[in-house]
């Protein structure tokens, strides 16, 4: 059969990298794709939100399943518009996807089902908002309602911070109308993890569980970012919590959708504090994670497809999803002055060299080809990513590659994995 995966970042490079192992799969397209995705898939020039010209492409192109990397299309409908033309796509509706598209609808959810999550209240008004943190007192937590490219959370040490990140979202609409609304909740603390899990809407199975890291800078220091590393496993999620976590958060989760009239399919993505009095939910999210998927989807020893087509038809109790027991680390290579502004165009090298070594696979995040040349196009660059038999030796065969490519002004945190090794006591 025919797939096409929506996107082009280092999570979609990864979803084909892997959905062209299926022999089930006969061409993978990619809409738009990347020049490292065109090494395995076909590429087309259709933007990620153009149903339009998305839904007659599929049909022309005899194309079974869509896989959909990001949220916004989720969120504006791509799956109900595929379905009503009759195309199996996999991701929620539009529906469900108001778990990811507004923090007010998830923390509604968790409140109603007894999901353990911070405490929190919203407004629509900035004086109530900003009378609450008063009373409240910081740290705390300012979030934007609506979907902001990651950028809508401010964690604040100070009253004043939290005004600000309300003024900000509330007032000077810096999200647009993402801000109309602001969710304020009690900082957790604790050490973070992400648990991706497959849903048909009945059925729920959590992957391996992976850990990002978001701040730009060695030791989480600087501004958040999409995510500058990742590694599986997360030795913070032993085998207990992740049980707990399938307990007391996905299952409720996936029940309270459907008995709330969105039945959830597709990607369950949970966003955990892991803190003193167990696993809390910061946030849900309704795709694969950027970076985790690239360090998740290469311990999957199983076919990837016949899980997707499975949660599409409701019969995910049977599939077959299995990991391996190893590890796998991805160091992001990024443009200089990420996550603010930086240039882009810049020359890459290095990237075959670093393959060389098995085991290491350099996914492209914001690359493009220029004049034949392969050039810098985004923030996040590259994901250099290795696979090994432990987190310790993976780190190390992920440094190796990076240390083998270059371009103008990139840089990389040094420490991806060192809270894995700390837990392990290596
Ligand atoms: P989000 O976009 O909701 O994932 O939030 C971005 C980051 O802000 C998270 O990865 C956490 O590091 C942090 N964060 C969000 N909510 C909280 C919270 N209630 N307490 C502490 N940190 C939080
Ligand atoms: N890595 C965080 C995210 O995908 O939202």
């Amino acid at each position: 059969m025919n797939v096409l995966v929506v996107g082009g970042g280092g999570r979609e490079h990864a979803l084909v990298w892997k959905i062209a192992q299926s022999p089930l799969v006969e061409r993978v397209y990619c809409a738009p794709g990347n020049p490292g995705i065109a090494t395995l898939a076909t590429c087309v020039d259709i933007g990620v939100n153009d149903f339009d010209r998305l839904i007659p492409f599929v049909k022309e192109h005899d194309i079974a399943l869509t896989v959909v990397g990001p949220e916004v299309p989720l969120t504006r409908g791509i799956a109900d518009r595929f379905a009503e033309e009759g195309l199996k796509v996999f991701g929620p509706s539009a529906g469900a996807a108001q778990l990811e598209g507004s923090k007010a609808f998830a923390k509604d959810l968790m409140r109603r089902y007894n999901i353990p999550t911070a405490a929190y209240a919203e407004f629509d008004d900035a004086d109530a908002a900003i009378a609450y943190v008063e009373e409240q007192g910081a740290p705390i937590v300012v979030k934007a309602d609506g979907l902001a490219a990651g950028k809508g959370v401010t964690v604040a040490r100070t009253i004043d911070e939290a005004v600000g990140a309300i003024r900000e979202a509330m007032t000077d609409r810096v999200f647009g109308d993402a801000g109309a609304k602001v969710v304020i909740e009690e900082c957790l603390v604790g050490e973070e993890a992400s648990i991706l899990a497959f849903s048909d809407g009945a059925t729920v199975v959590p992957m391996v569980a992976s850990q990002d890291h978001k701040p730009v800078d060695d030791g989480d220091r600087g501004p958040n970012t999409g995510g500058m590393g990742a590694y599986s496993p997360a030795p913070v999620v032993s085998a207990a919590l992740l049980d707990e976590v399938e307990r007391t958060v996905l299952r409720p989760c996936i029940e309270g959708m459907d008995r709330d009239g969105h039945p959830y399919k597709g990607i369950l993505y949970a966003g955990l504090m892991i803190s003193e009095n167990g696993p809390k939910v910061v946030e849900f999210n309704v795709r694969f994670g950027d970076p985790e998927t690239q360090v998740v989807l290469p311990r999957m020893t199983s076919d990837l497809v016949p899980v997707f087509l499975a949660c599409c038809d409701g019969t995910l109790a049977d599939a077959a999803v299995e990991w391996d027991d190893g590890a796998c680390v991805t160091v992001v290579m990024a443009s200089g002055g990420y996550p603010k502004t930086y240039e882009k165009g810049k020359t890459i090298t290095g990237i075959e060299a670093a393959e060389r070594e098995e085991g290491v696979t350099v996914f492209h995040a914001g690359t493009k080809l220029a004049d034949g040349q392969l050039v810098t196009n985004g923030g996040r660059v590259l994901n250099v990513t290795a696979s090994g038999p432990d987190v310790a030796s993976t780190i190390a065969k992920a440094y190796r590659a990076v240390e083998q490519i270059a371009f103008d002004k990139a840089h990389h945190r040094t420490d991806i994995g060192q809270k894995a090794l700390a837990r392990l006591g290596v």
